[in-house]
């Protein structure tokens, strides 16, 4: 199977060293337009991934049998369609579907209309609207830009005058409000394969979103994460399943335009029950560096069926019951302010260990070695039988690379090892 990924951060180089790990030959996989460490694995293309046509009419000529789209902005963009209608089997929503992700006043209809689990909150288009909506729930305040706002759309506050302010940036820009009930409790990330139909989970992650340690300092794309989640109630999945992603996949489809693609349900688990607080259209990053590090059974026909409405007759998935711990490390100032492009060493020192691997996100490769290129750099990865010795490689391996001004929690599993996630 001639396999086209596409993105360039450390979960299309997870996606693309799953799909290896499973079975798939790293000569019929390409990446457009990848970065530094997945062009010492496959063939990266001089694409641009958020031009449906270029991307269509590539694929076509070089008979890509599988296109698995990383990143939300090629779905937005519209490639997913613009494959389907060459006929090439594609792993990632239309711009339609994809507004399951894009937009939170549609996500939330959806929701309401499949009965699925969510806040409560009030579409709010002024800041009158948005103060009575606040006063209504009480602190802590949840305000979220309903819209595509990179990852700074949502503020989660006791200040009054924070959240309105947060409220009246996005307004500004034309966008909506969404003000949401607080909800208490762990936070769970579960992704679904759908083929439009039906669904299968893959394993629960959990995602360190905030940027230092103790869960301090600002939402970032993600520090870390750990799979699986051994506190969770018995029955979770399932929960998950029977009435989130099912409801939710046939409610799309209901409304004829059918979600096919990776479906993930960020969840909170709260006294009264599990409670969506968003939908993503796509793999989760850093989520997918454990999740899929953990996979035993391979990825491409998998995603494959799923691509073509066969999901149905996919053998069963199998994960590894040994854990995974994934460490992000970011450049200086992330995620408020870039760093100049810098040299990065102790990579292969870092990776000699067998329980470690590096999915890389901005980097690239130089002649004078592999290059930082800002934001969040690269994603170690280690598994092990328990959290302890994950933990322990993970921060071993970490600590041998070298980035001037980089930063990364020292408190990824932490709690989880301890056995303690309260
Ligand atoms: P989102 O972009 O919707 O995932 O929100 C970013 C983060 O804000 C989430 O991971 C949560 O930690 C937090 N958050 C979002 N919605 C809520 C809510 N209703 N109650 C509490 N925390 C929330
Ligand atoms: N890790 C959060 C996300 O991928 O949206």
């Amino acid at each position: 199977m001639q396999i086209l990924v596409l993105g360039s951060g450390a979960r299309e180089h997870a996606i693309i060293k799953a799909l290896v790990r499973t079975g798939s030959d790293p000569a019929h996989i390409f990446c457009a337009p990848g970065n530094g460490g997945i062009a010492q694995e496959v063939s990266c293309i001089n694409l641009n991934p958020n031009d449906p046509h270029q991307v269509a009419d590539w694929a076509l000529t070089n008979e890509i049998d599988l296109v698995i789209i990383g990143p939300e902005a090629p779905l937005v963009a519209g490639v997913s369609d613009a494959l389907r209608a060459k006929n090439i089997a594609v792993f990632g929503p239309s711009q339609e579907a994809a507004k399951l992700e894009g937009s939170k006043s549609f996500a939330k209809e959806v929701m309401a209309a499949a009965d699925v689990p969510t806040g409560m909150a009030r579409e709010c288009s002024n800041l009158t609207e948005v103060e009575s909506a606040l006063d209504l729930f009480g602190e802590p305040y949840v305000v979220k830009a309903d819209g595509l706002a990179a990852g700074k759309g949502v503020i989660v506050t006791s200040d009054k005058t924070a959240a309105l302010a947060h409220a009246k940036t996005f307004l500004d820009q034309g966008m909506g409000i969404l003000v949401e009930e607080y909800l208490d409790g762990d936070e769970v990330s579960l992704f679904f394969l759908s083929d439009g139909k039906t669904v299968v989970p893959l394993t629960p992650a959990q995602d360190f979103k905030r940027a230092y340690d103790n869960d301090q300092g600002p939402n970032t794309g993600g520090m870390g994460a750990y799979s699986p989640l051994p506190w969770l109630p018995e029955g979770f999945i399932e929960e998950v399943t029977d009435k989130v992603a099912l409801p939710t996949v046939r409610e799309m489809s209901r409304l004829g335009i059918p979600f096919i693609g990776l479906l993930y349900c960020g969840l909170i688990i709260t006294k009264r029950g599990i409670r969506v607080i968003e939908f993503n259209a796509r793999f989760g990053d850093p989520e997918t560096q454990v999740v899929l590090r953990r996979l035993l059974t391979p990825l491409a026909p998998l995603l494959h069926k799923s691509a073509t409405g066969q999901l149905a007759s996919a053998d069963d998935i199998e994960f590894s019951p040994d854990v995974a711990v994934t460490v992000v490390l970011a450049s200086e100032g992330y995620p408020v302010s870039s760093a100049p492009e810098r040299l990065i060493t102790g990579l292969d020192e870092a990776e000699q260990n067998k329980h470690i691997e590096i999915a890389h996100a901005a980097t690239k490769v130089t002649p004078a070695g592999i290059v930082a290129t800002g934001g969040r750099v690269l994603s170690v990865i280690s598994m092990n039988e328990n959290f302890h010795k994950a933990r322990k490689h993970a921060y071993a391996a970490i600590s041998k690379i070298k980035l001037e001004g980089s930063h990364y929690r020292t408190d990824i599993a932490a709690k989880v090892d301890e056995g303690n996630n309260d």
